[in-house]
């Protein structure tokens, strides 16, 4: 349990917060895990009472929240702890208003500031919420104050360290939780677990055994009305800055000596500092992006990607990247890690697969009998959550013929329950002030390092030609030939949903 704390959150007429935290609060609440005093101010501009705020969050709640649980009497005791507080971000009024809610006689309630602000508007925020005096907090004991910021961290190397500059005037490193809701998904956790607590893969996870890995982040939906922040941002700012260089670190790195936060993210540090940089002259040959044109995915008609709100008619922002990368340490030299994501493909799978050496060819790799497929372990981040072990096995019968056969575990089969959502425990944990799956500042900044240069070259968009593939497709052609040219090909375990 956590002690007493107030969530202030900034942004809060946007649809994060109706849509993901309010409902991830609720369920908190409704299970239990959130202290007897624990208040939510929502911090925005548009004009609403704690009355009008209360009602859009209740159907925020009935929308989202997980498995359907809402029921008017948890309701009836959650929402009189919601207020609102209506406010320019820049007005300083604003804030002492808010720094009056949170006082009791001479003491600050305890603090979790939620920023799902604009990137533009954080630095006026940081330095409003200085000057009202909110980040500071007590010695041991006494009541803390804690800043969440939420993604895009910057658009580039600079800008995030501009942010992290601007953070770290206000705030200590220790106060900051920048946050990335896949890391808070409990297939992506439980990455460390199959990895250190267990004593069979730890052995082979190397360049002697492994051939290759593949990272896979395809999702169904197009920009979903979000064409505006998509054109700043593309699949590279999106998706690869952030959600992917976090399963690439956690794939890769060595055991932590402890499951202390900074011992995790020093080991994740280690491994985008490794990353040998794609020189900007191999980013035109070695770099696939692309944007969706009309097409049909999950059954609904799309528009191309340049038709959609808010997207400028010769846009150049990616929809889908593929590239490879490599780790330069003792591990995984040699070993090319393909990565690929991309809007309006077939279907929404996060995977990474290990893709093991293939057997010598002899014995059942023979021309006869084979090209027997090599072993791939997938780990099945979401949906249908779980893990496939690919291995040969001989088929009954006289005759000597062998198949592959995929042996599977799943989340839903094992335990019988839905996980909880990646915002649950994103929120307890920094309520709890457990920083481990949240960003370190250096991790940031060494996430751009490597991929700040492959941006500003895609940005070029005139020097750099844009291939487009139909909505509903695994992307373009140019995606296979950059993985066939090394003799391997694409590949996603087809798992059967176990529940
Ligand atoms: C967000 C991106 O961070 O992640 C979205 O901004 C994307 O564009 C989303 O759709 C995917 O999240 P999930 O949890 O559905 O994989």
């Amino acid at each position: 349990m956590t002690e007493p704390f107030t969530l202030a959150i900034f942004g809060a007429s946007g649809d994060l917060t109706r849509r993901k935290l309010i409902p991830a609060v609720y369920s908190l609440f409704r299970e239990g895990l959130l202290p007897d005093n624990f208040s939510v101010i929502g911090f925005a501009r548009s004009e609403k009472t704690d009355e009008s705020f209360r009602a859009e969050l209740a159907e925020g709640v009935k929308a989202f929240a997980r498995g359907g649980t809402f029921d008017d009497a948890t309701w009836a005791k959650f929402a009189p702890r919601i207020s609102y507080i209506q406010s320019n971000y820049d007005d300083a009024d604003g804030y002492g208003r808010l720094r009056e809610q949170l006082t009791t006689g001479d003491e600050i309630a305890s603090r979790l500031f939620y920023l799902a602000v604009p990137p533009n508007v954080i630095p006026t925020v940081i330095d409003q919420l200085r000057f009202a005096g909110l980040p500071r907090q007590g010695k041991n004991g006494s009541p803390w104050a804690r800043i969440i910021i939420e993604k895009p961290f910057g658009t580039d190397l600079e800008t995030a360290q501009a942010l992290n500059t601007e953070l770290t005037g206000g705030f200590a490193e220790n106060q900051v939780f920048r946050i990335d809701h896949y890391l808070g998904k409990e297939t992506v956790q439980n990455l460390l677990v199959l990895r250190f607590a267990n004593s069979i893969f730890e052995p082979i996870w190397n360049k002697k055994y492994i051939d290759h890995v593949q990272i896979a982040v395809t999702e169904q939906i197009g920009v979903e009305g979000r064409g505006a922040y998509y054109e700043q941002a593309g699949a590279l700012r999106d998706i690869v800055q952030n959600h992917i260089m976090h399963l690439l670190c956690l794939v890769a790195m060595e055991a932590p000596v402890s499951l202390d936060a900074n011992a995790v993210r020093d080991e994740k540090v280690k491994v985008l500092r490794s990353l040998k940089p794609i020189p900007e002259e191999c980013i035109e040959s070695g770099v696939v992006r692309a944007q969706y044109a009309a097409g049909t995915s999950g059954d609904k008609d799309r528009p191309a990607y340049r038709d959609e709100e808010g997207v400028v008619a010769d846009s150049c922002t990616e929809t889908f990247v593929a590239f490879k990368a490599f780790i330069d340490n003792w591990r995984w030299s040699g070993v090319p890690f393909y990565i690929r994501t991309g809007k309006c493909m077939p279907t929404r799978i996060t995977e990474i697969s290990i893709h093991f050496k293939p057997v010598p060819q002899v014995l059942f790799n023979t021309p006869d009998l084979g090209p027997m497929r090599p072993n791939v372990l997938a780990i099945r981040i979401q949906p249908n959550e779980g893990i496939s072990l690919r291995f040969q096995v001989k088929v009954p019968g006289p005759a000597l013929e062998v198949e592959p056969f995929q042996m599977e575990f799943g989340y839903g089969a094992a335990f019988g329950k839905e996980p909880p959502d990646a915002y649950e425990r994103l929120l307890l944990d920094a309520a709890l002030g457990d920083a481990t799956l949240f960003t370190r500042g250096d991790e940031v900044e060494a996430a751009w390092r490597f991929v700040a240069p492959i941006v500003a070259c895609c940005d070029a968009c005139s020097l750099y030609p844009m291939p487009t593939y139909p909505a509903g497709s695994w992307g373009p052609q140019e995606a296979d030939d950059l993985i066939e040219a090394d003799g391997r090909r694409w590949e996603i375990l087809r798992r059967p949903k176990l529940t």
